[in-house]
């Protein structure tokens, strides 16, 4: 039956096949993942070519995982949304290619949406589901067990270990749920007093951090006629800061994605052992004729921004690889790497993935975890074979983490805590002081690396310190997924903003002005 305002998302940008299920931009009735983690960890990044093949493998197997979870057919959908870019070509092709496959054959309307603002929504659709949810406790004040973020699921009466693990320090508590009082709230207020955080209208102007493994922009989110405006405020000139995580974990032998390994590891290290410092970045530079090195900078430009809102992370990476060669640390780096990633061989894996009937045959025959927030994640079986290492997106399996603690040294953990502090205070620092010039009482953290542990909790303070509000995602959709691509798509759905059959991917696609 349609009508229901329920849109189909389908994201494919870079290394996750994601599907998720949103009813009107603002309950999550399904949303699923599929890591490609493990095909690209022995790489050490994300290979396009792979990826372009894994989303192939998985696109169908996920969409169909997410129209069950939701309990919908096709037949009920109102809309397909789509990663439209910024991204990697072949990989935005794959999703794109689909969906309005999907979108023609059902004769449903098709939207684009930019990954960047897909980022930004995940934050604005679970600042709804908890208002929505915060009215139902209001309600039923006993209430052992609510809704989970609007999903057919229910969420357990006790925090889940991973919830516990992530809950960031200092996090105000919402006291009528004690599975929501975990990491599961997002938002802090310093209004939080009571049963929990205030909730501010959607009518009300946000800056936005979306800080990724491609992206560290800053943007103006105003709302403009039940959609919202964006203009870009500054960004990074090389590096993203996922990048910087990514790199710096591959050079000291830790897993791919690098983030989740640096966060898991940098609080048993000093984060003011190995003083890194970022010096003001001096625009004049780049304007004077210097190309943009990466993609994330070719993105946007960057003339009429304040440098002081401007981001560089090559340099730190440059300052722990000099400081990694000056304390002669790449033999440990790389007998670390030899212990925790041994070549597949050596544990049984099979060198080339399982027949392609495996995947797209029956989804219930894929291994289904759930992870907190009713996103949940497809882990197949190959997955699992292959790499050990492997989990999902923002996770470290717990095994590793304890084996990679006990193969580095204090000084090496030191360093790993000194670089991620660094990292979060030029952030901290950047995003503040862009919110106290634009007068901005609101704060959004998006994209993988605000599911960093340290990042939330000193956000948090800070915040609660100026009486500013700051809101990130849950971990589970701080990194890519679906839903927040058919929560973007919402407002073009009322609007009518339909995208053409002749549709395609933008792998450069830029947000606002
Ligand atoms: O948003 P995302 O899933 O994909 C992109 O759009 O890039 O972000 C992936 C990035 C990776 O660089 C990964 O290392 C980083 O997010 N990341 C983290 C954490 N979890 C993922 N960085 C720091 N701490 C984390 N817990
Ligand atoms: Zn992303």
């Amino acid at each position: 039956m349609r009508g229901r305002g329920l849109i189909l998302g389908i994201e494919s940008s870079c290394d996750e096949t994601a599907a998720a299920v949103v009813q009107r931009g603002s309950r999550t009735l399904s949303s699923v993942v599929a890591s490609q983690i493990a095909t690209h960890a022995r790489y050490g990044g994300v290979v396009p070519e792979l990826a372009s093949r894994e989303h192939l493998r998985a696109i169908v197997p996920v969409a169909r995982a997410a129209l069950a979870q939701a309990g919908i057919t096709l037949d009920d959908l109102d809309a397909i949304a789509v990663t439209s870019g910024p991204g990697l070509a072949g990989a935005l092709l794959v999703g794109i290619t689909y969906a309005k496959a999907l979108a023609f054959a059902q004769g449903l309307p098709l939207i684009a949406v930019n990954h960047l603002e897909g980022h930004i929504h995940a934050v604005l659709l679970q600042e709804r589901e908890y208002a929505s949810l915060a009215s139902h406790w209001a309600d039923q004040p006993d209430s052992a067990s609510v809704p989970c973020q609007g999903t057919t699921s229910v969420v357990p009466q006790t925090p889940s270990e991973e919830a516990v693990a992530l809950a960031p320090e200092g996090l105000p508590r919402l006291s009528a749920n004690p599975a929501l009082s975990s990491s599961l709230n997002p938002l802090s207020t310093p209004q939080g007093t009571g049963r929990g955080p205030s909730f501010p209208p959607d009518a009300e102007s946000a800056l936005a951090l979306v800080v990724s493994g491609g992206h560290t922009h800053l943007y103006l989110c105003r709302p403009a006629g039940g959609s919202w405006h964006y203009t870009l405020i500054g960004r990074t000139l090389d590096d993203a800061a996922g990048e910087a995580y990514d790199k710096v974990a591959k050079l000291l032998g830790l897993g791919y994605p690098g983030g989740p390994w640096i966060d898991a590891l940098a609080r048993f290290g000093n984060p003011l052992a190995v003083p890194f410092a970022f010096s003001q970045i001096k625009t004049k530079l780049h304007l004077a004729g210097k190309a943009p090195r990466t993609k994330a900078a070719r993105t946007a430009p960057i003339a009429g921004l304040d440098p002081h809102f401007l981001f560089s992370f090559s340099g730190i990476k440059t300052a722990v690889l000099r400081y990694v060669e000056l304390h002669n640390l790449r033999p440990e780096s790389e007998a670390r790497a030899a212990r925790l990633f041994p070549p597949p061989q050596e544990m049984g894996a099979p060198s080339i993935p399982p027949p392609l009937a495996e995947w797209v045959g029956d989804h219930e025959s894929l291994s289904v975890q759930a992870l907190c927030q009713g996103t949940t994640s497809v882990v197949p079986e190959m997955l699992q074979r292959e790499d050990r290492a492997s989990a999902p997106a923002g996770t470290v399996p717990p095994t590793t983490h304890a084996e990679a603690l006990a193969l580095c040294p204090q000084p090496t953990l030191d360093l790993i805590a000194s670089f991620q502090h660094a990292v979060v205070g030029d952030l901290m620092k950047k995003t503040f002081a862009a919110a106290e010039s634009l007068g901005a009482r609101r704060i959004l953290v998006t994209g993988g690396v605000a599911a960093n542990r340290e990042l939330r909790a000193r956000f948090t303070a800070e915040a609660a310190r100026r009486g500013l509000s700051v809101a990130f995602p849950t971990p589970a959709l701080s990194t890519d997924n679906a839903a927040m691509i058919a929560a973007a798509a919402w407002p073009r759905f009322q609007a009518g903003e339909f995208a053409a059959q002749s549709l395609s991917a933008d792998p450069s696609l830029a947000l606002g002005n």
